[in-house]
């Protein structure tokens, strides 16, 4: 199967514009993705030791935790200076979600936390998401997480952008056309609605897929606190943000609120 270059725009955004080491940790937006994606995860994992393919896993944030739980973490990204990172924290190889280098049925767990978001053409989704489910064994566990078509509506808020003609533009588009081109600020990438991630998983062969809310609907009033004059977010804002995180998962309407998104499925058994 042949499948066209990566944008090169992404690869320069990840090797050059960006340390992607550093977004989960430094922002109170991040640190709320990071925590929400570990309690989340940590809901459907199997118990350690069991084997992991973490797709688009950059530096190793998430293998970090999964190694300590006592998770055997095969990392896989396309920007060497993620794998190179990654190394110092397990096994890590340059590769591209869409085309695995690996067997069938070799993984208890497959995670997909970043390639969705960049790639704005169907097929290029529908062939990671297959990738997922030929690489995990029978009845194995697909994570993939997805940025929110609704996104950039709270974060331009956030960061008191919006009242400009042309952010209102730059979001409306967005939220239009579900793609951004990467012009300005971050590259190019694809924003899910919440039901649409999930029937993507279903059409890749996925069962008992769920979708929930990474950071929930108040991570917004966190950001603001943080990027506005002032002292920056208190520990119980940060708190009552993780709560409402929590308290929103049996609410589907309030998905659109969140800034990322984090569907579970298992692959099928076969008959033998
Ligand atoms: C926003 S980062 C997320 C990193 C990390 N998994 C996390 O959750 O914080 C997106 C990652 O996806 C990787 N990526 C982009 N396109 C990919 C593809 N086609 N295959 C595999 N990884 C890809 C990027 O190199 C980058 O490391």
């Amino acid at each position: 199967m042949t499948i066209p270059e990566l944008d090169p725009a992404v690869l320069r955004f990840y090797g050059e514009t960006v340390d992607e080491d550093s977004r989960l940790r430094d922002s109170a937006d991040g640190r709320m993705e990071l925590e929400r994606t570990k309690q989340l995860l940590r809901r459907f994992l199997p118990p350690a030791p069991a084997r992991v393919l973490d797709v688009g896993g950059a530096t190793g944030i998430h293998a970090e935790w999964l190694v300590e739980d006592g998770y055997e973490v095969h990392l896989i990204d396309p920007v060497p200076r993620h794998v190179e990172r990654a190394s110092a924290v397990c096994r890590a190889t340059l590769g591209d979600a869409r085309a695995l280098n690996e067997p069938d049925d070799s993984y208890d767990v497959v995670l997909l936390l970043g390639p969705l978001y960049h790639l704005p053409d169907p097929v290029d989704r529908y062939r990671v998401l297959t990738e997922a489910v030929r690489t995990a064994k029978p009845g194995g566990l697909v994570a993939a997480a997805a940025i929110n078509r609704y996104a950039s509506l709270f974060e331009h808020v956030s960061y008191a952008h919006l009242y400009q003609d042309h952010m209102q533009q730059s979001v409306a588009n967005i939220m239009s056309t579900a793609v951004y081109d990467g012009e300005r600020g971050f590259t190019l990438s694809y924003f899910h609605r919440a039901e649409e991630l999930a029937s993507e998983l279903v059409a890749a062969g996925m069962l008992e897929v769920q979708v929930f809310g990474i950071e929930g609907p108040a991570w917004s009033l966190v950001k603001a606190a943080e990027q506005q004059p002032g002292e920056g977010p208190t520990d119980e804002l940060f708190a009552s943000a993780m709560a409402a995180a929590r308290l929103a998962e049996p609410y589907p309407e309030l998905l659109a609120a969140s800034s990322h998104l984090l569907a579970v499925g298992r692959t099928p058994y076969r008959l033998p």
